[in-house]
């Protein structure tokens, strides 16, 4: 059974002393705790990552950077490479986030660079793809999924389904307080995870984990949760108070206890 996935995007926000506070928050109601099932991933701006890595050991929650280079190493002022993150054993990375696709043109190719850098350095990609409004309304959703698929993940070996984790993330949903119903989530999910089989291999395809995210919270996790290819959310501003985010993650940890009973 595929475990649940509860990650916080920080995306731009919180300084030093809201990190120690949120991360005192989550010691204080995680540290030795079970969660049987459940993963709880933060993803943190990146002065942070190093922190949050000492903060949050023996807690259960893995560290996410949000962006990476699509280079290796050089003159590339501003930005951080793969084996940087490596370095400080970041475990994940989200990449080809709707925001960066937008505000920072990354295509396709971009992504797809950035995705090889990190899997040679062992840290797992966290692939968003998603749809606009507009192509929603046209129908076109499939096509873009397909197309995002594609460029993203051209000739890019994965050998175990614990390689990488996709979110797909509706743009529409994205901080409108627009949730998209289970079923709609589902019918995406259920298209990635067949073109996955073909494209791959049905081990590959059957064990991936595919996320939702766009304006989930605690009121609507469990709906979207019982959705058969839907493992978990890649939460935004529900992430950022530390009650919401320790309420997500006992719903998941219901929503297991539920499966195994
Ligand atoms: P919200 O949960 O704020 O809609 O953000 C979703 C998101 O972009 C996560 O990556």
């Amino acid at each position: 059974m595929r475990e649940i996935v509860i990650a916080g995007n920080w995306k731009m926000y919180k300084g030093l002393n809201e990190v120690l506070e949120f991360c005192a928050e989550i010691r204080a109601q995680l540290k030795g705790k079970e969660l049987c099932g459940v993963l709880p991933i933060l993803a943190p701006a990146y002065p942070f990552l190093a922190i949050m890595m000492k903060e949050l050991e023996g807690t259960g929650v893995q560290i996410a950077a949000q962006n990476v280079s699509n280079h290796n190493e050089g003159a590339y002022t501003g930005e951080v490479s793969s084996a940087m993150l490596a370095s400080l054993s970041i475990p994940y990375c989200i990449v080809g986030h709707s925001e960066r696709r937008a505000y920072h043109s990354e295509s396709d190719e971009i992504i797809r660079e950035k995705i090889m850098a990190l899997l040679t350095e062992e840290i797992k990609p966290i692939l968003c793809i998603g749809e606009n409004l507009d192509q929603r309304n046209k129908g076109e959703t499939q096509r873009v999924i397909m197309e995002q698929l594609e460029g993203c993940l051209r000739n890019v070996t994965l050998y175990s389904p614990s390689d990488m984790m996709i979110a797909y993330e509706p743009i529409w949903a994205i901080g409108t307080g627009r949730t998209a119903s289970g079923e709609q989530a589902q019918e995406v999910h259920r298209m990635i995870r067949k073109w996955l089989a073909i494209r791959y291999t049905d081990e590959l395809a059957d064990g991936i984990k595919i996320l939702y995210g766009g304006s989930v919270k605690p009121e609507n996790l469990e709906r979207l949760l019982k959705m058969p290819d839907l493992d978990g959310g890649l939460i935004g501003g529900a992430s950022l108070k530390a009650d919401k985010y320790l309420k997500m993650i006992e719903i998941a940890l219901d929503q297991v206890a539920g499966r195994n009973s």
